[in-house]
C-alpha cells in the first residue's frame, strides 16, 4: 500500500487528478472507476481543468453505486452526479458512462446487469474510492463479505444520517445497488481518497493491516496495487498507529 498524506483536501484531490491525467494521456487508463460523494469532488474539479484528460476517445466510466428508487434524471442520483461532474467535463458520452439503474422495476436484475456490464467493459484500470465514516466502500456496509458481487443492499442508519444533507426534508433512500467487494477488488488499481477528521478511524483501520468485514475498507489492504491519499485531518490517527508512543524506560 502506498500512503500519501497531504495538507489539505484540495491537495489530496490534485494528487490523484495528476495521477489519473497521466494515465489517461499515456493510455494506461481506458476504464475509470468513479466514486461519488463529497471526497472525490476536488479530483473531478482538477481533472476538468486538464486538457489532456480528454485524450482518450474510448474512455469508459464505471460508477460504484446508485440509490434504489432514484431515476437518473433525479438531481440527487449518482447518475446525475457522474454525468455532470465527471462525464461532461471529460467528454465521455452517455453510452460509455455506466451507472447502476436505480429506478427500474427489478433492482436485483439491475444489479446483475451492472455486474455483467463491468465484466464486459472491464477490467477497471483505476478505481477511485471514498470511504464511509463506518468504513464502508461503495455501499458495502459493515458485515459485507469479501466475495460479494454487485447487489442490492440496505443502507445502515449511520450512512443514511451521513447522507441526509443531500435529501433535505425527505427520507434518505433505504436501499442501494453497489458493486460488491469482489467486484471492486478486480480493478487493476485502487485509489482511496479520505479527507476530514471523520474519516480518521477508517483510515487507521485500513493502514492497520487487520482485515475484518466489520470495516469493509480493510479488505482493500489485500489489493496488490492500492494507493491511499489522505489529508492531514483524515491521517490524524496514523502517527499514533504507525509509531505508537512507548514510555521512556526508567
Ligand atoms: C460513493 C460511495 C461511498 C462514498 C462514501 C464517502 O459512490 O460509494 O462509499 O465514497 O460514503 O462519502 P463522502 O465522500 O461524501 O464522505
Amino acid at each position: 500500500m502506498r500512503i500519501r498524506v497531504t495538507e489539505t483536501a484540495r491537495e489530496a484531490g490534485q494528487t490523484i487528478a495528476l495521477d489519473i491525467a497521466s494515465g489517461l494521456s499515456s493510455g494506461a487508463i481506458r476504464v475509470l472507476g468513479v466514486a461519488t460523494g463529497a471526497s472525490p469532488l476536488p479530483i473531478y474539479d482538477e481533472l476538468a481543468s486538464f486538457a489532456g484528460a480528454r485524450a482518450r476517445a474510448d474512455l469508459e466510466l464505471v460508477a460504484l453505486d446508485e440509490y434504489v428508487g432514484l431515476a437518473a434524471s433525479d438531481p440527487r442520483s449518482f447518475a446525475a452526479y457522474v454525468a455532470e461532474r465527471i462525464a461532461a467535463p471529460l467528454g465521455v458520452p452517455p453510452e460509455r458512462t455506466h451507472v447502476p439503474s436505480g429506478s427500474g422495476p427489478d433492482a436485483d436484475a439491475a444489479a446483475d446487469a451492472f455486474e455483467a456490464t463491468i465484466r464486459r467493459v472491464g477490467p477497471v484500470d483505476l478505481q477511485i474510492l471514498g470511504v464511509g465514516t463506518n468504513g464502508h466502500i461503495g455501499f458495502n456496509e459493515p458485515g459485507s463479505p469479501r466475495e460479494s458481487l454487485t447487489r442490492v443492499v440496505t443502507l445502515s442508519e449511520r450512512t443514511r444520517r451521513d447522507n441526509a444533507p443531500y435529501f433535505p426534508g425527505v427520507e434518505v433512500p433505504t436501499r442501494a445497488i453497489t458493486q460488491g467487494i469482489d467486484t471492486i477488488m478486480r480493478a487493476k488499481r485502487l485509489v482511496v481518497i479520505a479527507t476530514g477528521a471523520r474519516k480518521a478511524e477508517a483510515v487507521a483501520a485500513l493502514v492497520s493491516g487487520v482485515v475484518t468485514p466489520e470495516l469493509p475498507v480493510t479488505f482493500l489492504s489485500q489489493h496488490p496495487d492500492l494507493t491511499l491519499v489522505a489529508d492531514a485531518a483524515a491521517a490524524g490517527a496514523l502517527c499514533r498507529r504507525l509509531t505508537p508512543f512507548s514510555p521512556p524506560r526508567a
